[in-house]
């Protein structure tokens, strides 16, 4: 069969790399996909945002089954343009992705079918937030309705910060048009973890569970960042918690777009936070995480073309996900200045120390080629995901391997999985 992949980052390299591995594929689109991704399938230059393009390709190659990566595609409804064309592809449609694409949709849902998250406030005018302010406790956390590449959420220390805050989403509108409402809610605490969930709508399949490092420094300093480095499993996320979620959270989100008529079939991405008073919704995705797919998937027994048809036909009861008994650490190589500026274009240099290893997969994030030299091509260059008996075995690899590769202004941060070492 022929598959087509929508995306072009270190996520999207990763479900070509799985995807490349099922005996039912013979060949692999991805538009508009990486370096990286070109060794193992054929990049098709067309935007993702290009609905009416990618769907025409998929109709003229003849294409099985499209698996969307990123976010904006799907909540502008790239699944419904597909289905309209009767094409396969697996995601949710518009009217389901709206559990990320707003938080205001998100936060309402879970107060109206009793799923646990912080509690919370939405606003619609700047006034209205800040005199809301005056009678916060502190910090509090500031969200903006829409989609913002993860960095519509502000930390707010005091109430000066907090007013600051409102200003900069809703007057100045440094988010856009995501900034046209906004969240205000309660601070918590404790370890966050990453679940992605598979969905055929009514059954679920929860896969194993994952943990990021969103910030761009060190002992979680600096701004937010897309992501900067993941490990798998959580050592927080035990059997007990668990279950909890799949009863309390996964189960009950699943049902609750359902009965509002937006049924959710993909991957529904749980972003938890692990309080005292137990296990609280910090955010939905309608997708795979990145980089959570960069250590998730390389621990994925399963062939992950049957497990999104099983979610395409409804029958994903029919399926049992199991993953290796190991442990997985992503190292993210970025160019020095992301999340802000950076330069790009340099080479890579010592990608061949880690080819053909069972234990290491280089996902590339933003890689261009040029006269058969591998390029850097934008802010998260590279994944170095390092397979191990355990996490501390995983992360010693991670580095050992992330340190054997070189481009100029390569920089990382140095304690992914530093939570291991506090066990
Ligand atoms: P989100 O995009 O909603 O996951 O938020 C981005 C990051 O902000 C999360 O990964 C958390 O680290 C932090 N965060 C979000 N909501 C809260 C909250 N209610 N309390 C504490 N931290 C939060
Ligand atoms: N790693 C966080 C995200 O994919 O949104």
């Amino acid at each position: 069969m022929k598959v087509l992949i929508i995306g072009g980052g270190g996520r999207e390299h990763a479900i070509t790399w799985k995807v490349s591995q099922s005996p039912r594929v013979d060949k692999i689109y991805c538009a508009p996909g990486n370096a990286g991704i070109g060794e193992l399938a054929e990049c098709v230059d067309i935007p993702v945002t290009d609905h009416d393009a990618l769907a025409e390709f998929a109709l003229s190659e003849g294409i099985d089954l499209t698996i969307v990566g990123p976010d904006d595609p799907l909540a502008e409804g790239v699944v419904d343009v597909f289905e309209a064309k009767g094409l396969r592809i697996f995601g949710p449609r518009k009217n389901a992705a709206v559990i990320e694409s707003s938080k205001v949709f998100a936060k309402n849902l879970m107060v109206k079918y009793n799923i646990p998250t912080a509690a919370f406030e939405t606003f619609d005018s700047a006034g209205d937030a800040m005199a809301y302010l005056k009678a916060c406790k502190y910090p509090v956390v500031l969200k903006a309705d829409g989609l913002a590449y993860g960095k519509g959420v502000l930390i707010c220390n005091d109430y000066d910060e907090a007013v600051k805050g409102v200003r900069t989403i809703m007057e100045e509108k440094k988010f856009g048009t995501a900034g046209n409402r906004l969240v205000i809610e309660e601070y918590m605490t404790g370890p966050e973890v990453s679940v992605l969930v598979f969905s055929d709508g009514t059954h679920i399949a929860p896969m194993t569970s994952a943990q990021d490092h969103k910030r761009i420094f060190d002992n979680d300093k600096g701004p937010n960042t897309g992501g900067m480095g993941t490990l798998s499993p959580s050592p927080f996320y035990t059997a007990v918690i668990d279950a909890y979620c799949r009863k309390h959270i996964y189960q009950p989100a699943i049902d609750a777009m359902k009965a509002e008529g937006r049924e959710f079939v993909g991957v529904l991405f749980v972003g938890l936070m692990l309080t005292q008073d137990g296990p609280r919704v910090l955010e939905f995705n309608a997708r795979f995480g990145d980089p959570e797919a960069q250590v998730v998937l390389p621990r994925l027994k399963n062939d992950l073309v049957e497990v999104c048809e099983a979610c395409i036909d409804g029958r994903l009861n029919e399926i049992e996900l199991s993953f290796d008994d190991n442990a997985a650490v992503c190292v993210i190589l970025a160019s020095e200045g992301y999340p802000e500026k950076f330069e790009k274009g340099y080479e890579i240099q010592g990608l061949e120390n880690l080819e053909g290893r069972q234990d290491y997969v280089v996902f590339h994030a933003a890689t261009r080629k040029e006269n058969g030299r591998f390029l850097t091509n934008g802010g998260r260059v590279l994944g170095v995901t390092a397979i191990g008996k355990d996490l501390k075995e995983a992360r010693k690899k991670a580095y050992e391997g992330a340190d054997k590769i070189y481009f100029k202004n390569k920089y990382m941060r140095r304690d992914i999985g530093r939570v291991i070492d506090n066990l």
